[in-house]
This record gives C-alpha cells, structure tokens and sequence, in this order.
C-alpha cells in the first residue's frame, strides 16, 4: 500500500490537470442547453476510465443521460466488493452569477481550485478515481472488486439511474457502496453523514392577460399575475418561517431524546453557520436547534421568482404572467408523493383571482424520501480505520440537509450498507458562485480511498 500512497503523490500535478480536464466541460444537467456537454463529460470519464484499466460500459436510455459504469472484478468471486457512486453533472453556473473567475475554467490560487463542480461533485469522485489508478498501477491488481457507477442527472432528480439500478440489482450488488458527495466542517475533523433529507420540485406558473398589456390603459382593471404570485407565495410560510401548507409535518418523525442529543453533539454552532452563510443571523422554525433544522425538519423553499420586465430601466406594463420554482426536502417518514400533493391542492385551493395556475413537476416524479443511514453497518469500521490513517483523524457522524436521491435506494432496496464519506467543506461554496475544492482535501480523499479499498477486505 506504501507504493500507492508514493504514487498517489508523485503524480499529483498530473492528477490535477486531468481533473481540470473534466472540469472544463459544462456538463449542467438541468438545462438542456448543454445536452451535447453533458454527453461529452460521460465520454470523457468513459476513456479517462479505460486508460486507467477498468472495464466501462456506458449505460444509455432514451432521452435520458447514460450512467457511466466501470469495473475491475480481477480480485475474484471470493473477495469482496466495493460499489462506489458519484455524478459527473453540475449545477448551473454563470459569471455574472458573482463568480471571480470563468466558472468552467479551472483555476488553482492558494492551493484552492475554483470552478464549478470542483466539490460537487467531479473533484469528489475524481478521488476515488485517482486512488484506484494509483493501487493498480503500484500494486498490479486491487485487494477487492470494484464497482464504479457515476450518473449525470444527480443535480436533475436522477431519474434513469432510480430506474435501472433496482432493474439491475445484481449487477450492482456489493458489500458497500461508498458515496463522497458531502461536506465536513473543518478540513481536519471528516464527517461521515447518518442521515440526508430527501426533496421534489415544482414549477409554478400564473397566467394573467393574453399578452403584456399597456399600465395605463389597462393597470388597475387587470389582476397583475406578479401581485397574485406574491400573495400565493405570502401563504406559503408565516413569519417564524412554519410552512402553512396543511398537513405538511403530519408524517414528520418526532426526535426522541436521544436523536437530539445525538445532533447536538455534531452540532454546527452559530458561528460556523454564520461563517458558511453571510447571513445577518439565524431564521427558521421554532423550537429547534440549527442542526435540527436542517437535518431533521422538512423545508419549502421558493428558489428562483420571475416575472415582467427584468432589463434596464422602467417597462411600464401589467405583465402577461409570473412563475416560481419550489424545493421541498423531507424528512424521515414525510412521504415525497403525499406531501407533494398536498403542496399543489394548497397552492390551487388559494389562486387568487384572475389568474389561472399550471403546476409543473420535473419528469412528473414525486421525488426522494429522506433516509436515515444506519452507521451500525458492517463496512463502517473499515471506514473509520480508513480516515485514521488516510486523512488522520476519525470521523464524527452528522445529518445533512441536502440530498442524494440514489441512496436510499441502495440501502433500502438492494440492501447495501451505505458509506457517506464526504471529502469537502461546508464552507465549498457548492452551488453558488466561486464553488471551489481545497486540493489538500483532494489529495487526502485520494489517500482515504487507498486505505479504504485496503481495508475493505476485512468487511
Ligand atoms: N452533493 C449534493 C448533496 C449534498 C449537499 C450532500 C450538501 C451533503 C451536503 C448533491 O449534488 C445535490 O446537490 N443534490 C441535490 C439533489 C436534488 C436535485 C434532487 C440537492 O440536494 O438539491
Ligand atoms: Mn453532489
Ligand atoms: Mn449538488
């Protein structure tokens, strides 16, 4: 293993241009304007996978981007099996979002890597990708099997790979899957997730007059879809932040005492929240703990509002129509197509007058359940020995708030203990401007790996 971890680190300038590499390609999968991007960073993987020695297999589906699938079964039928999942899509990102620099164009100050997907989530999977080479490469072989299964629309809802994986449970059946798509607080202490929020999306359009119509002529005799936008949206939420749409906590798990004080013990105190935010100070549902907010109450977020005239100067005009996009996370037990449905018979039930509403739903899914991740699993041990000794500290467990809609299923349906080993920082800025990877962070993932694909045989 010595002879990895050299080769790991004699190639590191080379592992970082490679990583630039991919990182070039705009591979935004919620915006179909870069469907040809999207595709090529599946092809890229594809060789930059072969070349290192695995067996690929691109996984395609009508109008849907492939999941790239690669595997190394050289340790035999007896040995054990390590699944490791990633996704190679990103979020959207523009310059004039606030970024410094061109957020496709990778660019390394102060030992940092800012361009988007460097955290998120190509700079995470690239590390596994990088330990594998390195042990093949010094070692000849791995000490176990591997499974490498890295989709492109984790950042859309992930729908093909929903689909295929439990079609296809034996082809992905393994003694662990391994997930680093999440974050740690301070680059020295890592944090192995127990639990994530699961979400849905929803579209929601009012249509006023046919078309923009004259404010003069005809303001103040029309309903102005905006106003109506905004006084639906106003019912949404009370000024605690409580969601008032009606049964929305219904299903919500209580904490017992001992999930509480186990959340307060991994608590994130006001001041890494704030540090992380910029915000003025805290805001949320009452009664509970930062923490508890985010890894165990259900939100509704409005994350994107449009409508009527957005360039310079006045337009004076009643606009023709208005729209807002809406994030909900759930929580354990909240069930995706209930609650959903609940969203939309509130949101119909109190249109204002004048407008008609039209609901959208992406890919008409319901969504993810949360999913609490049972770190009493049989891999978990290993995992731990491999932060020991590859980042140098023990890890903590700690719930998140974000979602990966995948691993619910591979714990639950194909049954496989699940290891989220999170290799970047809150603070990483994923999905917002200047999203940027520690490349310390990056080199010690890859050394983790190492360790965690050694250890792996004694699960
Ligand atoms: N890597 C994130 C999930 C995440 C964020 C985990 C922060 C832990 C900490 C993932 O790429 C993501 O953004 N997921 C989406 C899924 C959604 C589109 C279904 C999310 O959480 O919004
Ligand atoms: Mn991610
Ligand atoms: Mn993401």
């Amino acid at each position: 293993m010595q002879k990895a971890l050299e080769y790991a680190q004699s190639h590191a300038a080379q592992f970082q241009n490679e990583l630039n590499d991919l990182i070039r390609i705009p591979s935004v999968s919620t915006d179909s304007a870069y469907n040809v991007q999207v595709r090529q960073a599946a092809d890229w993987l594809m060789t930059h996978l072969q070349n290192i020695g695995l067996e690929t297999e691109l996984i395609e589906k009508e109008g849907r981007y492939p999941l790239v699938y690669a595997y190394w079964l050289g340790a035999g039928e007896s040995a054990k099996t390590v699944l490791i999942y990633g996704h190679y899509d990103v979020q959207p990102a523009q310059k004039s979002d606030g970024w410094d620099t061109e957020p496709f164009e990778p660019v390394e100050k102060d030992g940092i890597l800012y361009a988007r997907g460097t955290t998120d989530d190509k700079g995470q999977i690239f590390a596994h990708i990088k330990a594998i080479e390195a042990v093949l490469k010094a070692e000849g072989r791995l000490p176990v099997n591997v499974k490498l299964l890295i989709e492109g629309e984790e950042e859309s809802g992930g729908e093909h790979i929903a689909d295929y994986v439990p079609a296809n449970a034996e082809k992905f059946a393994a003694d662990v899957c391994v997930i680093s798509d999440s974050s740690m607080t301070t680059p020295d202490q890592p944090v192995i997730l127990n639990g994530l929020r699961g979400g849905t999306a929803l579209e929601v359009t009012l249509q006023g007059p046919k078309q923009d119509l004259h404010s003069g002529s005809f303001g103040g005799t029309v309903q102005n879809p905006i106003h109506a936008l905004v006084e639906l949206l106003g019912k949404l939420h009370d000024s605690e932040g409580r969601i008032l749409v009606p049964g929305y906590y219904d299903a919500v798990r209580t904490l017992s005492d001992a999930e509480r004080q186990e959340i307060a013990d991994t608590q994130m105190d006001e001041a890494e929240w704030k540090d992380a935010t910029g915000a003025s100070r805290p805001f949320g549902e009452p009664g509970f703990t930062l923490s508890e907010q985010i890894g165990a109450r259900p939100t509704l977020e409005i994350t994107g509002i449009g409508g009527g005239y957005f360039e310079r100067g006045f337009k004076n005009i009643v606009p023709q129509k208005a729209w807002a996009k809406i994030s909900c996370r759930f929580v354990p037990d909240q069930d995706p197509a209930t609650v959903q449905k609940q969203v939309i018979d509130f949101l119909r039930q109190n249109v204002p007058l004048g407008v008609t509403l039209d609901v959208s739903i992406p890919n008409n899914r319901a969504g993810s359940p949360a999913v609490l991740v049972n770190t009493d699993n049989p891999a978990m041990p290993a995992a731990i020995r491999a932060y020991t000794q590859g980042w140098g500290a023990a890890p903590v467990f700690r719930r998140e708030g974000g979602s990966i809609p995948i691993v619910g299923i591979f714990q639950n349906v194909l049954r496989m203990p699940v290891i989220l080993m999170g290799f970047g920082l809150n603070t990483d800025g994923l999905h917002g401007p200047n999203e940027h990877f520690d490349l310390r962070l990056f080199h010690r993932g890859i050394r983790t790996s190492i360790h965690f694909l050694h250890e792996a045989t004694s699960i």
